[in-house]
């Protein structure tokens, strides 16, 4: 995984629960990087070390961690200067979603050997759809959780967002059924930086 994913845990655990937590995670997790560059790509185990690392330190369930972190990662990426990317997805949440291979496929313009997960839609209606991902990755699909909501932040939009399906023997991928519970003007622009 890319630097800049690293690093935005390091800064959320920092911001959260200052540097001497995120210190005790790293060595837990025996992660001897005192900093992680964001265009260097780092082994997917580091990520994988330092989230159940996090875990146990702050006896929060891996899940619970992920969620959150997929929340901070919409306000991370604005704030890291990725905010085009994210004004570029169209103007409903059903667009971004729909928009989201594209926009990883931008990114890849910048890190050229991303591996980025896949999405596709369907049974969609106006208030509700399903979001599949695939990912050649396991682990990370509660970080999905977060990002939808922080997505539908973005349009301010509430949204329940269910694991409906995990990726095991039966299926290849995993599916989120998504609910708009309101919304404070349907037609509005996304908000800006
Ligand atoms: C401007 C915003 C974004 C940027 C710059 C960005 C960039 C990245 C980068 C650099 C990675 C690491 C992949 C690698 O190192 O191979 C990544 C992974 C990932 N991104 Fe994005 N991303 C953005 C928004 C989103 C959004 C909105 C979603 C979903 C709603 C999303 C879903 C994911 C997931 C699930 C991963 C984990 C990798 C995997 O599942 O294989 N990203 N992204």
């Amino acid at each position: 995984m890319y630097g800049l994913v690293n690093r935005a845990l390091q800064q959320l655990v920092c911001a959260q629960q200052g540097e001497r937590v995120w210190d005790a995670i790293r060595a837990r997790a025996g992660v001897t990087d005192a900093v992680f560059v964001r265009m260097n790509s780092y082994p997917d185990e580091i990520t994988h070390r330092l989230v159940a690392a996090a875990s146990e330190v702050l006896d929060t369930p891996a899940a619970e961690l992920l969620k959150e972190f997929g929340r901070y990662w919409m306000r991370y990426t604005m704030v890291e200067g990725y905010g085009a990317l994210l004004s570029d997805l169209g103007p409903t949440l059903h667009d971004a979603l729909r928009a989201l291979d594209s926009m990883h496929a931008r990114v890849t313009l910048l890190y050229p050997a991303l591996k980025p997960p896949k999405f596709w839609i369907t049974d969609a209606a106006d208030d509700r759809l399903s979001l599949h991902y695939h990912s050649e990755r396991s682990g990370f699909a509660p970080m999905i959780v977060g990002l939808v909501e922080g997505l539908g932040e973005r349009y301010a939009i509430r949204v329940e967002v269910i694991h409906a399906a995990v990726k095991g023997a039966s299926c290849d991928h995993d599916r989120f059924d998504i609910r708009i519970l309101s919304r404070a003007d349907a037609t509005s622009a996304p908000a800006t930086a």
